[in-house]
């Protein structure tokens, strides 16, 4: 592919988006970026500066001054704060409840969304979240929105030994008023409660090349898309 390209992977909290992003991003050399994790991020700094995380003044003020960098580690983008990579505490349930308070505050996403099309600087991204088709890089022709029966996704977390409320986290992701979590125009909707990963992914790669070998040939043809 000569241009970089974007393939966003929306969807409902486990729904699978981390794992086959990773492996769509491997069979491609693709880079993958974890957007939920950049999220993650500013919530553990507030934590760790004591910010209140319910104040979005408070949070959008950390947004104005906090020091971050990209970085392409082995694939996956990580966003780090002076220098530093928070890793595993980014999962602990702390800052997950922390998460779901900065992630509504519309100066965070306006700063996430120009931070995650900076990416594009490392190349074709395949990039997961909830609002990448709609919001962050709506122009992409590669639009994918996972989902599953929340049974299964509750099974799912609790294998990761995870506990939590799915069915109210998916509500606060769809109703918030900035970015909500929305099947973009175009995306092809996947839903994988009795599919495998490796079925999956195989469904969004088979998906990538029939589209863009549409937009090859309708670029022969001197249709504008
Ligand atoms: O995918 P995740 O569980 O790591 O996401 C953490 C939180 O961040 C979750 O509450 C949804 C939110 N999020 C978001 O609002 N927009 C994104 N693009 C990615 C994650």
């Amino acid at each position: 592919m000569k241009h970089p390209i974007v393939i966003a992977i929306d969807g409902t909290s486990a729904s699978g988006k981390s794992t086959n992003a990773k492996l769509v991003a491997k069979a491609l050399g693709f880079v993958h970026v974890d957007t939920g994790a950049m999220y993650r991020t500013l919530a553990w700094h507030c934590l760790q500066q004591q910010v209140n995380t319910e104040d979005p003044k408070a949070v959008a003020a950390v947004c104005r001054r906090w020091k971050t960098s990209l970085a392409n580690v082995d694939g996956l983008v990580h966003l780090l704060v002076d220098g530093k990579d928070p890793g595993l505490e980014l999962r602990t349930s702390e800052v997950s409840a922390a998460t779901s308070h900065i992630a509504v505050v519309p100066k965070v996403r306006d700063w996430m969304k120009q931070k995650q099309r900076e990416c594009i600087q490392f190349g074709s991204l395949v990039m997961e979240g909830r609002d990448i088709g709609t919001n962050v890089f709506p122009e992409t022709d590669y639009k994918f929105y996972l989902d599953a029966h929340i049974e299964e996704r509750t099974r799912r977390r609790a294998a990761e030994g995870v506990n939590e409320n799915l069915a109210a986290r998916d509500q606060r992701d769809s109703q918030r008023a900035a970015a909500p979590l929305m099947i973009a125009l175009g995306a092809k909707v996947i839903n994988n409660s009795t599919m495998t990963s490796a079925e999956t992914s195989g469904l969004i790669l088979a998906e990538v090349c029939r589209r863009r070998d549409a937009s090859e040939r309708a670029g022969q043809r001197g249709v504008v898309r």
